[in-house]
Parts: structure tokens; C-alpha cells; sequence
């Protein structure tokens, strides 16, 4: 589902204030404008993911982070958000090479389309951009935020391919990768939008650290429990290429043949279909949800009491009970 279509994200945009929707679109017609630049066919490639949609969840959260802006700094909020939202981009294109998907935000992915090195190349010119959005900003501090989330991010990806079919990994292991892949970016979003308000970097990192684990942790739930048309990926993903995820990590604790399972015997879409079907049944996917929430409690908890309250508490939520 787009962001614009998504109730959801229309109610956090609502609280976050009025400036908020031409801020967005400005947004929005920023990376446009920079999938543009980058020449055929990898302009294509770039355009297709980027206007596939996508919540924006994180182009919004260095939006609400930095609250309204004054007039001289709408411009570099613009690109802060843009940033953000092609690191998180270029990083799918490559999850998706990594993560042997064929389907993303609805629609083919640039690898199942384009091939390996076509999607290889589009992920890194979309990397490359990210950072050049910031040069005008001649911010050293948002240039490192970002560099040190991309950073994290590569290393989380690689720690899930060399922890792939390991069925004995620990409930720690998991949580430092989704820290790595996913909550890094999620505090160089709002570390982004801290530094345009002029707020020290690390003052919503608390929170953005703990909506990001939630936000991963549902992901890996939403995984299970599909369908594809709702989540805009196939169901079963995660199992199909061999990564362990929460619900799978508590199934595996509550169901003695789960435990024994070799993910390598899972290797068709069938397969991963009944697989998910019997993690649900143990209730993992219920008590996954609960470890998340537990997450967006403490997030909540550590948001700062200012006018960007409210807008943060309904992005928190949003996170346990999104559908895509
Ligand atoms: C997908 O992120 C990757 C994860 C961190 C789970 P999103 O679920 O935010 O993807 P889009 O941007 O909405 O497509
Ligand atoms: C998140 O992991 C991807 C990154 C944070 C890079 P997933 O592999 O679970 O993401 P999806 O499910 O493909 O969107
Ligand atoms: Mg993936
Ligand atoms: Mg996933």
C-alpha cells in the first residue's frame, strides 16, 4: 500500500502538523527527480522501485523528528528525508538479491526482473545518491548518521546470510541483527531530523532504536502469516532462503519436530506455505507480537514530552499493527 493510501500514516501525518503534506510531496517528487539523474536503464530500475510505493516511514520519521521546519531549512529537510528513504531503497534492491525474493512492494523486484547485476548496480547508484542529497547541507554530522546506519545495515545483512539454517540461534543474535539491519536506520532517521531542528543527534535515539526492533520483529511476523497480497511479498520468504526469525526461533521452543526441522528441506513455496502454517499454529506469531509491543512500550516511553509527541506515539503504534 502507498503511504498516501494508508489510514495509518494519514492519521501520524494529521498530528504531525500542517506542514507536513507539502513536505511529503516535496519529498516524493525529491527522489523522483533523483532516479531521474541516473541515466538508462538504471533509471528505470530506479523509478520502479521507488514509485512501487512503500510506507515512507522513514522519510516521515526524519520529518517528525525535525518538526516544522523554518523556511530556510525546508529545503535540507527535504533531502534529509530523501536520504534516508534511498538508503532504505538501495538496501531492498540488495536484500532482494541477497534474500532470493521475487517480489517487492506488490511488484516484481529488480532482480527477478533485471537480473543479479542489474539489481546489484541500481542498489548502489541508489546508495551513492543517498549521500549526495546531504552535500548541501554541508552537515559532517548527518553525512556520519548516515554512513554509520549504512554501515550497520551491510553488517546485519551479512550476519543473517552466514546465520542462514542455523536452527540454534539465540534470541540475542537476533535482536543484534535486527538492531543492525533495520533500528540503525530507523535513529539515522531521526538522528537526521534531530540535527535539521538543531537538537543534538542521539536525542530520539531511544525511541527510534525501539520502534525499529518492533517494526523488524513484525516484519518477520507479517512474513508468516502473509498473504502476498496484503504484505506485498510472498509468504514464506524468510524460510525459503533459510533465515531464522523470531516467530520461527519461538516455534522452534514450543514444538519438539520444529526444533529437529532442516529449513534446507523447505524449498518450495508450498513447503514454506505449510511451514508457516504450523509456526502459526504453536502461537509464535501471537507471542512474537507481544515481544514487539513490548518494544513500542518502551519506545513510547522515551519520547521527549514536546509538541512532536503525539505524532511519535501514533508512529510507534502503527508499528504493531500495520498490515504491509
Ligand atoms: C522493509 O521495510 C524492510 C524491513 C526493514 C523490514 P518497509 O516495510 O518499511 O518497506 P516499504 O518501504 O514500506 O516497502
Ligand atoms: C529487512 O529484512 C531488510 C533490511 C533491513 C535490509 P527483510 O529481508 O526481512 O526485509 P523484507 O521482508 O525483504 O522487506
Ligand atoms: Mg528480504
Ligand atoms: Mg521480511
Amino acid at each position: 500500500m502507498s503511504a498516501a493510501a494508508d489510514p495509518q500514516i494519514a492519521a501520524i501525518v494529521e498530528a504531525g502538523g500542517g506542514h507536513l503534506p507539502a513536505l511529503l510531496a516535496d519529498v516524493e517528487q525529491q527522489l523522483l527527480v533523483v532516479a531521474d539523474l541516473q541515466g538508462e536503464p538504471l533509471g528505470e530500475y530506479a523509478r520502479a522501485t521507488i514509485s512501487a510505493g512503500g510506507k515512507r516511514l522513514r522519510p516521515l520519521l526524519v520529518a517528525l523528528a525535525a518538526g516544522p521546519p523554518p523556511e530556510e531549512r525546508h529545503d535540507q529537510l527535504v533531502r534529509a528525508a530523501a536520504a534516508v528513504e534511498l538508503v532504505h531503497v538501495a538496501t531492498l534492491v540488495h536484500d532482494d538479491v541477497l534474500d532470493d525474493a521475487s517480489l517487492r512492494r506488490g511488484r516484481p523486484t529488480v532482480y527477478a526482473e533485471a537480473g543479479r547485476e542489474a539489481a546489484v548496480q541500481t542498489g548502489d547508484a541508489l546508495f551513492a545518491s543517498a549521500f549526495s542529497q546531504l552535500l548541501e547541507s554541508e552537515d559532517e554530522q548527518q553525512v556520519a548518521a548516515l554512513a554509520t546506519a549504512g554501515s550497520a545495515l551491510a553488517e546485519g545483512e551479512l550476519m543473517q546470510r552466514s546465520d542462514a539454517w542455523d536452527a540454534t540461534i539465540s534470541l540475542d543474535r537476533y535482536v543484534a541483527r535486527c538492531e543492525l539491519k533495520t533500528a540503525r536506520l530507523f535513529e539515522a532517521a531521526c538522528a537526521l531530523g534531530s540535527l535539521v531542528r538543531g537538537e543534538g543527534a542521539s536525542t530520539l535515539q531511544p525511541f527510534a532504536r525501539a520502534i525499529g526492533l518492533a517494526f523488524q520483529m513484525l516484519d518477520d511476523v507479517l512474513d508468516v502469516e502473509g498473504p502476498a497480497e496484503r504484505t506485498g511479498k510472498h509468504r514464506g520468504t524468510d524460510l525459503l532462503d533459510g533465515t531464522g526469525t523470531l516467530p520461527r526461533l519461538i516455534a522452534r521452543d514450543r514444538d519438539r519436530q520444529l526444533a529437529d526441522l532442516d529449513l534446507r528441506e523447505v524449498d518450495t513455496p508450498a513447503r514454506a506455505e505449510a511451514l508457516c502454517e504450523l509456526i502459526t499454529d504453536t502461537g509464535a506469531t501471537e507471542i512474537a507480537r507481544e515481544v514487539a509491543l513490548g518494544y513500542v512500550i518502551e519506545a513510547k516511553a522515551a519520547i521527549p514530552q514536546d509538541e512532536r509527541a503525539e505524532a511519535l506515539s501514533l508512529v510507534a503504534d502503527s508499528v504493531v499493527v500495520r498490515y504491509s
